[in-house]
């Protein structure tokens, strides 16, 4: 891994073997690109990739020099309005009025190691010689600014990690209108923009748009990522698959309203933009004030999607994640809320605890409705102490009954709420988010904590410490069920409420900063009414979260495909829930609903008291097949085998790091009859080792892969007396041991 500077040509080529990244200062003294990709050989210069040729008529130059206009260039951190038309990396409201900007190379520096984003969520490294990072300098000298563009290469891995900093070196304040994480001008526009949008428990569906003339572009402006799109885009080559072709992925590490936009310019360049969305974006820079962006994530890969999707989740589980949970098994939970909703008592929270550790589950998950006066959902959010009706013996009795049980216990909270039928709302109704004089709406009944305030955010941490401190507490789920609306804050000044909804993402990050390290047991899972904040910043604090609030397991094949381009396994959610299931009314078999759970962090989501014993001795069955295979589902590759996003079947795999194990999840949605032979072409197994199926024949990596598995089943022809009815919803998971 290097990073070489050739002074002649005024080149930087990040280098790992994997990829190559090429950037120049230009004639203008800006930063230009010139190329992301497959690795190439070093050399003094890569001038003759620089395209300037004179374009008559349109062309808008610079001092004279008819071929070099910036419109006509490959940049690495534009702005608008000195000869480029295409939408910026940065914008600056300036005293005057003016927004040109005018940033040349000043200086770089080239360190060991990545330094850590203050106050942000960022991937890391361990050692100095696992990444180097390059930080350019340049600065604008009318205005006495300075941007700093960090480029992070990781030994071995086919990613860049970026960021931006813009810091006030003038007398005057400067507004901070767009300040993009990374910019990537693409030579060329023949790709296909594959992104992952949906809607309330419907995430992260495959969508796949031709890239042509003009913008396209996904984004949020609900204040968290949300669950119509997620920050992160992926460009493939025509034709690419799972292991062929090209595909570069973009990944946002943030929570907040992000915008991830490519735009196709007359002469057929692509420009990926990615960072905070600027819509409403406006942060005031007084002179000697800086502004950190979140960081981008890059992953190029020429062996096809898969490739890209293994390079983010090697990095996102190990060096994104943190904590003690990071590279352990997770626990496989229960978890009470389909199971009661907000309809329980200590006693009966027991009798499920008790079930579910006889049949094997290690975590015991007590959900929304502990607290205050919250019997429905129209009251008690941000009064965290036990309901006195609910929990007359309070949380640390409970902990206690479930610990006793030799279970973990795990509660849920949703600290950035309030409603208005509170404590908290009583002694503070300035604390939520609401513009003066304007009707506040609701969703779900309750208000969005104003967590741009630092005495907020003290205040909900005191409440979550105190009980962590007195309960056995070993697991949250931190909650967050609604978007944002007429949102203003009573603390900031009219010219910074352009700042509120970045600093709100601030102040939810630092609470959960804080709880990490006061608690460095607890094991974090995020959810925002299901996959509604499932992000890499999410992940840098909670290495898990909850997917979907759509547990029926044939939803959840698209949910879990979707959100695999990007996360690990182990950041995956899933439960096994009770049919028919409350989201879809649909009754899939139990064996399905594990087995497309098993694909996650592994729990159940009803109360096991409610099966026939047969029923149980499944569930007892499904959770020794977990504890002996989840390390391996959690933490070993995975690789898609075929799409539920376009067809009846659906297959992924894991297998283990030394190659010896892998696991084959197969899925049917409707049966078929008298249907065709099928076999299904496995990835990523040794060519050279013999694996058995299921504990019968042996069969080579390379026939496994390359002639496949067969998948055939009764439904294909006339059941025969010793083979098991084939239904709708069907599936099975295959053993490969070598
Ligand atoms: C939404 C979550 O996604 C559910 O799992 C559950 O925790 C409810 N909120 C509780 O209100």
């Amino acid at each position: 891994m290097s990073i070489l500077y050739h002074e002649g040509a005024k080149t930087f080529h990040l280098a790992n073997g994997e990829i190559s990244y090429l950037m120049k200062i230009l004639p203008n003294g800006g930063l230009g690109q010139l190329y992301f990709g497959q690795a190439v050989r070093d050399r003094e210069s890569f001038d003759h990739l620089l395209e300037m040729k004179h374009r008559p008529m349109t062309s808008y130059v610079f001092e004279g020099n008819k071929f070099f206009s910036l419109e006509h260039c490959k940049q690495e951190y534009p702005a608008y309005g000195t000869t480029d038309f295409r939408h910026p990396a940065v914008e600056l409201l300036q005293p005057n009025g003016s927004r040109v900007t005018d940033f040349v190379y000043h200086s770089h520096t080239v360190a060991a190691g990545k330094p850590a984003l203050a106050g942000l969520p960022a991937t890391y490294c361990e050692s100095g010689d696992e990444a180097e990072t390059l930080t350019v300098c340049l600065k604008d000298s009318l205005l006495g600014a300075s941007l700093f563009l960090s480029y992070t290469i990781f030994a071995g891995q086919s990613v860049i990690a970026r960021s931006a900093r813009l810091e006030n070196g003038g007398s005057e304040a400067l507004h901070l209108t767009n300040a993009m994480s990374l910019c990537l001008d693409l030579p060329d526009s023949d790709y296909e923009l594959v992104h992952f949008s949906g809607a309330w428990s419907r995430e992260r569906h495959q969508r796949v748009r031709r890239l042509e003339q003009g913008i396209q572009s996904v984004e949020s402006t609900r204040g968290h990522s949300s669950h119509s799109h997620n920050p992160f885009i992926m460009l493939r080559r025509p034709g690419t698959g799972e292991d062929s072709g090209e595909a570069i992925g973009f990944s946002l590490v943030y929570s907040g309203n992000f915008l991830a936009q490519v735009e196709v310019d007359a002469w057929d360049t692509a420009r990926v933009t990615m960072g905070i969305n600027p819509f409403g974006f406006d942060w005031k820079l007084s002179p000697g004030e800086s502004f950190q962006t979140p960081e981008a994530v890059m992953a190029y890969s020429c062996r096809g999607m898969g490739e890209m999707s293994r390079a983010f989740h090697r990095l996102y589980r190990t060096r994104l994640a943190r904590g003690q949970w990071r590279d352990r098994p997770r626990p496989i939970l229960i978890n009470n809320w389909e199971a009661t909703y907000f309809n329980f008592t200590e006693d009966k929270l027991v009798a499920i605890a008790q079930a579910a550790q006889k049949d094997g589950v290690e975590l015991f998950v007590l959900d929304d409705g502990w607290f205050g006066a919250r019997s429905n959902d129209f009251a008690g959010l941000g009064d965290w102490v036990a309901s006195p009706e609910r929990l007359p013996n309070g949380i640390a009795s409970l902990a206690e009954r479930i610990d006793a049980l030799g279970m973990k216990f795990g509660l849920w909270f949703e600290p950035e709420m309030v409603n208005k039928d509170s404590g908290l709302y009583r002694a503070h109704p300035d604390w939520m988010l609401q513009t003066p004089g304007r009707r506040a709406s609701h969703g779900r009944n309750q208000f969005v904590l104003d967590f741009s305030r630092p005495e907020v955010v003290e205040h909900i941490y005191d409440r979550i410490a105190a009980v962590l401190s007195e309960a056995k507490v070993s697991y949250i789920k931190w909650d967050m069920n609604r978007s944002m609306t007429e949102a203003y804050s009573a603390a900031l000044p009219p010219d910074r409420q352009g700042e509120l909804f970045h600093r709100y993402i601030l102040g939810v990050y630092s609470l959960y900063g804080r709880l990490n390290a006061a608690f460095p047991h607890v094991l974090f899972e995020s959810c925002a009414s299901g996959g509604g904040r499932f992000d890499p910043g999410m992940l840098y604090y909670a290495p898990q979260g909850w997917v979907s609030d759509n547990s029926d397991a044939i939803e959840r094949l698209k949910i879990q495909y979707g959100t695999s381009f990007c996360y690990p396994i182990s950041s995956i959610g899933a439960h096994v829930s009770a049919v028919p299931n409350h989201q879809v009314n649909r009754v899939t078999p139990l064996s399905t609903r594990a087995n497309v759970a098993a694909f996650g962090t592994f729990g159940y989501e009803l109360d096991l008291n409610q099966l026939t014993e047969e029923e149980r001795e499944q569930v007892r069955a499904q959770i020794a097949f977990m504890k002996e295979y989840r390390e391996v589902i959690q933490f070993g590759d995975f690789y898609r085998l075929r799409s539920p996003f376009e067809g009846n079947f659906t297959a992924w795999m894991v297998v283990s790091p030394d190659r010896r194990t892998a696991l084959v999840g197969w899925y049917k949605t409707l049966n078929e009859v008298n249907g065709p032979y099928r076999r299904v072409k496995l990835r990523g197994l040794d060519p050279e080792l013999c694996y058995t199926v299921d504990g019968g024949a042996g069969h080579y990596g390379d026939e496994l892969m390359r002639v496949g598995l067969l998948t055939t089943d009764s439904a294909a022809g006339e059941r025969q007396p010793d083979e098991a009815a084939s239904c709708d919803y069907d599936s099975r998971i295959f053993v490969l041991k070598a």
